[in-house]
């Protein structure tokens, strides 16, 4: 059923040791059901490998690994397994739900112990991640359970190659997986140990198309449905529901109604009719997302209708399946007059949907970018995601780096989207994981591609596995997810010297990051990136674009004027105590000041250094640490696999001369506008 691993992609975070604790032991799997066959089969694929043995039956003798879904424990299995679910029931904390599950030992035997089948998966993946440790000395029952209903991987990818954007739209892992030049692909081993990643990280909700839905891409929703079933195939025994990006004029473009207006009959006819052939090809279906009136897409703006309107039509068509809509937040002027200073990009989205809040069904769930602008290194936090207590919100992520390197400089992001999913509204623990737990959930963009190390850049892979395990869990500490990571992908089996190869993949990735923000646009002013193509320095690039992305540098000072006393207003979108703490530059943290003010550059940041020496000795140290990252990572040649060495020292290179190129053009782009001198007399330019 699992089918033998691809040879031809690199293993990721499932190689074969991680199975060794659980492929040596006597396993019992108790219980029936489309996901168990898989973890039956998981378990016996790693018993042939590691010489232990699986049966379904209680009789037999004594297991030393008991996977069991609770209803299907009856008279006369282990001792071990009754006392684990006595102790289950005295931890109180109610059922372990969808897909839950627990983990207990006693004796000389571990117990995974889960309600239903995916439960049962996902404690399989635990004991991967615990290896012998779950085999040791004895622990009581400890539940474990899902932070986030919905766990979401957004594909940017296209069916046929788009002129401008290729096969996937910010890909940087080469073609996708799922399509080839107009066509499936057919190598569905691919797709499937795809899934099977995904669920060893906690996702379980795919989109296969981009949010840009092109002529081509439109047609999956009908007569190339087909093509979507057979993905879903895939993806199922993994516990993964597909879903589908569907342009908002399909009532138009593919049945030829004279219109897509949300409140016209016919167009309501269309999606449910549509909708329900859908199901009837794929039941679990999971639904829509639509990115509508948003950098051209069609909406329903054009029927003088709003976003309520439009995310309730096929929510409408949806609800009777129990599918669900993602309707993307990501609407603004993409056709500004950089002349005009009242347009701010930065407020779009909440003036767009805040108002609508509480005229959204049920079964909509508004997707919101983290951050008010696009994906940048930095930014403060979406005030749209606490402006509707009413509406389900999902918050979204982007896990290919569009902005942050493209996965040819390391940027382990974890700690980027820690730090968000912890940001706390206000004193009472109301936090954007909070906000995404009781709503939508998590979603991110995907960075994977037909690439064989899945991400181009091996050290990549570490941020689509830390995104699983965040939504799973978003307390979990960002170099603790890098140390679950590095353990699974460089077993220490497989290394010379696993700690040096752990401390030093600490080193390169822990605070890369924060690196990566050190040598490209300074204090939260974003962008000054290559338009369009969004890598490498360009500081004015969009600075007299219709794109709403300025920094306004002049002689005497730099940043955008948000506030309400004299800026955009954006402030004031923000409930207490950020209202007033974005509002001063006093109170402004120094990270993210160049986007709520425009300061002069002698302006002194809490750091005790003006913003021009800032801008300086950052781009300086950002350089410094990847040059130390290059000689740690060639210090490790031997102790990792030959093919993954050589390709990350080649990421490297170009990440060292991009840094240098970024560096040098911001110190001498700001000391030629400032004509202030660098305190310590370095070259500038
Ligand atoms: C960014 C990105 C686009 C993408 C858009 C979106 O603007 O550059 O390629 O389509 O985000 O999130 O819809």
């Amino acid at each position: 059923m699992t089918g033998p691993a691809p040879t031809d992609v690199h293993p990721a975070w499932l190689p074969p040791e991680v199975f060794r604790a659980v492929g040596s032991r006597h396993c019992l799997v108790l219980g029936a059901g489309g996901l168990v066959d898989t973890v039956v089969a998981e378990v016996e694929r790693a018993c042939a490998e590691h010489g232990g043995s699986v049966r379904r039956e209680v009789e037999g003798p004594p297991p030393s690994l008991v996977l069991a879904l609770v209803p299907a424990v009856g008279d006369g299995g282990p001792a071990e397994l009754d006392a684990a679910l006595a102790e289950l029931e005295t931890a109180g904390g109610g059922p372990l739900g969808a897909e839950g599950y627990a983990l207990a030992r006693h004796g000389e035997v571990t117990v995974l112990l889960a309600d239903q089948p995916a439960g049962l998966l996902y404690g399989l993946f635990h004991l991967t991640r615990l290896g012998e440790s779950a085999f040791g000395a004895p622990y009581a029952a400890q539940p474990h359970r899902p932070a986030m209903r919905r766990r979401m991987l957004d594909h940017w990818d296209n069916v046929d190659v788009h002129p401008v954007m290729g096969q996937v739209e910010r890909g940087y892992a080469g073609g996708s997986i799922f399509w080839q030049a107009g066509h499936p692909r057919r190598d569905r081993g691919r797709v499937r140990a795809y899934a099977r990643l995904l669920a060893a990280c906690g996702i379980n909700a795919v989109t296969v198309n981009n949010v840009n839905v092109h002529a081509t891409e439109a047609r999956l929703l009908t007569e190339r449905l087909d093509d979507v079933a057979e993905l879903a195939d895939e993806f199922r025994p993994y516990g993964i529901r597909v879903h589908l990006s569907v342009t908002f004029a399909a009532p138009v473009v593919l049945a030829g109604l004279s219109t897509a207006d949300p409140l016209d009959d016919a167009v309501r006819a269309w999606w449910a009719q549509t909708t329900r052939a859908v199901y009837a090809r794929i039941p679990d279906f999971g639904g829509y997302v639509v990115k509508a009136d948003s950098e051209g897409q069609p909406g329903p703006f054009s029927y003088g209708r709003d976003h309520a309107d439009g995310a309730n039509l096929l929510a409408e068509a949806l609800a009777p399946h129990g599918g669900v809509v993602h309707w993307r937040a990501f609407v603004y002027n993409h056709r500004q007059d950089w002349r005009d200073r009242s347009t701010d990009r930065a407020r779009a989205a909440f003036d767009h949907f805040a108002p609508l809040d509480g005229r959204f069904r049920d079964n909509v769930i508004v997707q919101v970018k983290h951050g008010p602008m696009d994906f940048q290194t930095r930014e403060p936090v979406s005030p749209v995601i606490t402006a509707m207590p009413g509406t389900r919100m999902a918050v979204e992520f982007q896990v290919t780096q569009e902005y942050t390197g493209q996965q040819r400089h390391v940027c382990y992001l974890a700690p980027w989207w820690s730090e968000v999913l912890r940001f706390g509204w206000s004193d009472d623990g109301h936090t954007v994981a909070g906000v995404a737990a009781d709503g939508g959930g998590l979603v991110a963009v995907s960075n994977v591609g037909d690439d064989p190390f899945w991400t181009g850049h091996p050290l990549a892979q570490a941020n689509l596995y830390a995104f699983g395990r965040l939504a799973w869990d978003p307390q979990l500490r960002p170099a603790e997810l890098l140390d679950e990571w590095i353990e699974l992908t460089f077993h220490p089996d497989t290394s010379a010297d696993p700690d040096l190869l752990r401390r030093t993949l600490h080193e390169i990735m822990d605070d890369s990051w924060r690196t990566y923000e050190r040598y490209t646009a300074p204090l939260g002013v974003g962008f000054m990136v290559r338009p369009g193509l969004h890598y490498g320095p360009d500081v004015d690039g969009y600075e007299y674009s219709r794109w709403g992305t300025y920094h306004f540098a002049d002689r005497d000072g730099v940043g955008v004027d948000r506030t309400r006393a004299t800026g955009t207003g954006f402030t004031g979108q923000y409930p207490r105590p950020w209202s007033r703490v974005y509002e001063s530059p006093d109170t402004c943290p120094d990270e993210v000041l160049l986007f709520f003010h425009h300061v002069p550059y002698e302006h002194v940041l809490h750091s005790g250094r003006t913003v021009i020496q800032h801008i300086y000795d950052t781009h300086f140290d950002g350089v410094a640490e990847v040059e130390a990252a290059c000689l740690r990572w060639k210090s490790l040649v031997g102790l990792v696999d030959a093919a993954v060495h050589a390709r990350v020292t080649e990421r490297l290179d170009e990440q060292l001369r991009c840094a240098r190129e970024w560096r040098d053009q911001i110190n001498a782009y700001f000391h030629r506008k400032s004509g202030v001198p660098d305190a310590h007399g370095r070259l500038l330019h």
